[in-house]
């Protein structure tokens, strides 16, 4: 038997945050970042809204960027003390993400953070608390899915906890608040989004039900990312759209070692999800070709790139992500990202093994090793075609 589970509700588009006003409820905790919901006056809107709707509203601010295990267990006590029957969520994916796992701590106090990352583990949610995301990037697609990433600054680790207990209750995809994202944001975001889509349309649990919302996101990403990036508002609207699309395809088909790879050197290397995902997926995507080359042909030949065999159409897929890549200025190897061969030497053996450990390596298409990881890791680093 396979399940494919999504918000009760999604409300999107222009205007969309305004379905707020008709909430039922009588306690509501907010959940923000530290400075740009606030700046551009969504927060403002959002706790008039509830007001609106006659809710008692308190808010945990200053969500770091990659939450922590401290800030998740701060605000699961702020919510013991205020007992909100609603958790709503707004920013890029870090506040929700962290939003998300209070939320168990909140209904569950005794339960730990190490039994919370065994995917698929967590209790019945719903017993104090529904939930709400509104994102604010393009790309996570944490409003839809089954999803948080939380980061152990001691390990230097990012754990994925994973249950269809945390899928929201309901999302609101509304553009507005997408508009204000600086140019690298976007261009992070969104390659988050296409690898997403891309490793949801491989990864071994893809079916009827999220193919087509791959598929789909996929093309809206090259049709509208790229002017996203040079700042047409049309266009970012519609990468809101695409990633949430993406995003409910890879919270049932699962993801991939891409994914795996860039929880395990976030922290490690200090670089960006989305960022890192950018770079990793070209040569994922030549690892994984050995057995599933037809389905990125698939991808490719919707997309109407050159190529007449699989191989040749797995190579100009991998070829038109590292050009988007280069034209959003993301490099195309850890090297040109700026680590040094001494940091990434020293920290090879760590990482990969982490890698292989990842919730996201057991749904890859491919199996892989630690040696083996250490390879493609290398590969990533020289910028060498995966030819193993
Ligand atoms: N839960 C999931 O399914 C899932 C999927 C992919 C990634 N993630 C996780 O999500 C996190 C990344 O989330 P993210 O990429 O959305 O970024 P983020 O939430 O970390 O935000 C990055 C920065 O962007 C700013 N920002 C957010 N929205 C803005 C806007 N509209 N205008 C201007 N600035 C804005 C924030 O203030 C912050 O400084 C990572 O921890 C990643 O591991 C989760
Ligand atoms: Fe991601």
């Amino acid at each position: 038997m396979s399940r494919f589970t999504l918000p009760r509700d999604i409300y999107f588009g222009e205007g969309s945050l305004a379905t707020l006003k008709t909430l039922k409820g009588k306690k509501a905790v907010v959940v923000v970042g530290g400075y740009s919901m606030q700046k551009f006056g969504f927060l403002d809107k959002v706790v008039n809204y509830l007001k609106e709707a006659d809710i008692q509203v308190k808010l945990i601010e200053g969500v770091e960027p990659d939450p922590s295990v401290e800030t998740v267990m701060n605000g699961a006590s702020i919510m013991r003390d205020f007992q909100p029957d609603w958790i709503v969520s707004i920013g890029g994916g870090s506040p929700i993400d962290a939003a998300k796992a209070m939320w168990i701590f909140y209904e569950y106090p005794d339960f730990t953070f190490e039994q919370a990352i065994i995917p698929f583990g967590l209790p019945e949610l719903r017993q104090k608390a529904k939930f709400i995301a509104i994102p604010s990037t393009s790309g996570t697609g944490t409003e839809v899915t089954a999803f948080s990433v939380i980061t152990d600054y001691k390990k230097k680790i990012k754990y994925p906890i994973a249950d269809f207990n945390i899928t929201p209750d309901i999302a609101i995809v509304d553009p507005e608040l997408a508009q204000t994202m600086p140019q690298n944001l976007i261009a992070n975001t969104g390659l988050d989004a296409l690898t997403h889509a891309i490793e949801a349309y491989v990864a071994v649990f893809n079916s009827a039900f999220s193919d087509p919302l791959a598929l789909q996101a996929i093309v809206m990403v090259k049709e509208y990312l790229l002017d996203s990036y040079n700042g047409d508002k049309k266009a970012r609207n519609e990468m809101h759209s695409a990633q949430c699309l993406a995003g409910m395809a890879f919270s049932n088909a699962l993801l991939g070692i891409t994914h795996s790879m860039a929880h395990k050197t976030g922290a490690v290397f200090s670089i960006a999800h989305g960022c890192a995902n950018a770079i990793y997926l070209p040569y994922v995507i030549q690892y994984n070709s050995k057995i599933c080359s037809h389905r990125y042909a698939t991808i490719a030949n919707k997309l109407d790139l050159s190529g007449q065999t699989d191989d040749e159409l797995v190579d100009s897929l991998v070829k038109w992500i590292q050009a988007m890549d280069k034209k959003m200025d993301i490099p195309l190897t850890l090297k040109d990202y700026g680590i040094s061969e001494e940091d990434f030497k020293s920290n090879i053996e760590y990482i990969s093994h982490n890698a292989v450990l990842d919730a996201c390596t057991g749904s890859n298409p491919r199996e892989i090793d630690d040696k083996t990881m250490e390879k493609l890791f290398t590969c990533i680093y020289y910028g060498e075609k995966v030819t193993f």
